[in-house]
């Protein structure tokens, strides 16, 4: 008789998932499926409310990413107002932005990604998590703090606080950033700097250790999405490429313009939706978002360091695209270092102090797109106001629904994989979930929608 396996709920996850796994009568994987439990209908809640208040209403869609919507609101808000914001503001964003992204990142890597390679994919449960690595090397531990401390640090400054950010208003920035203030995180960026290399010295220690197992885990051929300027990677303003999974660029689009390319499907099985480059088709268009499309589809990296070890990433694909899914904790180590990069070089800047930080904006109909590269992947909002600047419909797009069939083929790849004639044990579901933690799903965020009617699937009603 066939059997239902299930790892309810996924630990080391941001928010509740769960997987199933159906076994046929032989004991081997016939299907594998990641679910999504959550559900929030953050989008109704946004109609008739001020677009001005929008970056602070959607910081509550998620205490994991509230930045991301607080400035992909705020871009949003600038398009609807038709502003130019100021340098000084443009750059604030940005460092609030790279304070998230060093703050997500290393707590991504070292507390939730860390234990199944340090620790090891078999070992006991209850010992493979941060308080294990915390036993195991204190040190490291106390850097991994550290690192994402800073990150919260540079939120905080900048932000207005360290959750929940108040500071990104349309038309800039409601503040300045003081001298004190930018000497002292100046400084901690230095030693940002040398963690973050640590965190890629450790990442290629795993890579070699799991040599073996890196390049098919997850192996999964699908598009690739991600932002870039003038062809480098870029997570705060650019335009978005789409590369083929042979790596060739078949399209590269302004933001705004995102309803002419990506289309979304819904299952009956999932609260999170399924969005896929229409013009390939639901299925034949699936694309992967976040780090490992990033540096996919950029050619560079501006900042120095970050370029270098992009180069070596590169090179695990030859001229194809780095396909593997363990490749995203690489990809995301990259990348933390280039956030490191980032923010001391917009501290270094004088232009960072300037007062200058916002335009006026005034009240009108019209419609905005703000999208941004969250830690997560590509994020989008669009709103559409009436005369009074009420919200008249607001449609979010999270960085984690566009990875969302990528991690069920993963999760699929990994349980046929490992578990064969009904031989299943804890190590091997760990290896499941490792597929999900790839993606470092963001659940909170993934569940923000209602969908009221949508072609391609079922649709649920709710009002
Ligand atoms: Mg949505
Ligand atoms: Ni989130």
């Amino acid at each position: 008789m066939s059997k239902v396996l299930r790892i309810d709920p996924v630990t080391r996850l941001e928010g509740h998932g769960k997987v199933t796994i159906h076994l046929d009568d032989d004991g081997n994987v016939e299907s594998a499926r990641f679910h999504v439990l959550e559900f929030r209908g953050f989008e109704k809640f946004c109609e008739g409310r001020m677009a001005a208040d929008m970056p602070i209403i959607t910081t509550k869609i998620c205490g994991i990413c509230p930045v991301s919507h607080h400035l992909a609101a705020a871009k949003a808000c600038d398009a609807l107002f038709g502003v130019q914001i100021p340098d000084a503001a443009k750059m604030l964003r940005e460092l609030m932005h790279m304070g998230q992204i060093i703050h997500s990142h290393s707590l991504h890597f070292f507390y939730l990604t860390a234990p199944d390679f340090l620790i090891g994919p078999d070992s006991d449960p209850s010992v493979r998590n941060i308080a294990g690595i915390a036993s195991t090397s204190p040190e490291l531990a106390a850097k991994a703090i550290r690192l994402r401390q800073i990150g919260q640090n540079i939120i905080e400054k900048v932000a207005g606080r360290a959750t929940n950010p108040v500071t990104a208003i349309p038309g800039g920035m409601s503040r300045p950033l003081s001298h004190e203030d930018r000497f002292h995180l100046l400084k901690e960026t230095e030693e940002a700097i040398s963690m973050a290399k640590l965190a890629i010295s450790i990442g290629h220690d795993i890579l070699e250790k799991y040599s073996d197992i890196f390049p098919r885990f997850g192996d999964i051929k699908t598009g690739y999405l991600g932002m870039v300027k003038n062809g480098n990677l870029e997570l705060y303003d650019g335009d978005l490429r789409f590369i083929s999974s042979d790596g060739e660029v078949i399209e590269e689009f302004r933001p705004e313009s995102y309803l002419d390319y990506i289309d979304e499907h819904v299952e009956s099985y999932s609260w999170m939706k399924f969005p896929y480059y229409k013009k390939m088709g639901w299925q034949n268009g699936i694309y992967r978002v976040a780090p490992l499309a990033r540096l996919n589809v950029a050619e560079s990296i501006n900042t120095p360091l970050a370029r270098e070890e992009h180069k070596n990433f590169k090179k695990l694909g030859g001229n194809k695209p780095v396909s593997g899914s363990l490749y995203y904790h690489y990809a995301r180590l990259i990348e933390l270092l280039y956030a490191v990069e980032r923010a001391r070089e917009l501290l270094e800047d004088d232009e960072i102090v300037s007062t200058e930080v916002r335009v006026k904006v005034e009240r009108k109909e019209g419609e905005g797109v703000g999208v941004i590269e969250a830690p997560r992947g590509v994020l989008i909002h669009h709103y559409w106001t009436d005369d009074t600047s009420r919200i008249r419909k607001a449609n979010i797009i999270v960085a984690t629904s566009h990875n969302n069939q990528a991690i069920n083929l993963a999760v699929a790849q990994v349980a046929k994989e490992y578990i064969k004639n009904g031989n299943v044990t804890e190590g091997m579901l760990n290896r499941i979930e490792m597929a999900v933690r790839c993606y470092d799903p963001c659940l909170s965020c993934a569940t923000h929608k209602v969908e009221l009617s949508r072609k391609g699937g079922k649709s649920i009603k709710v009002n």
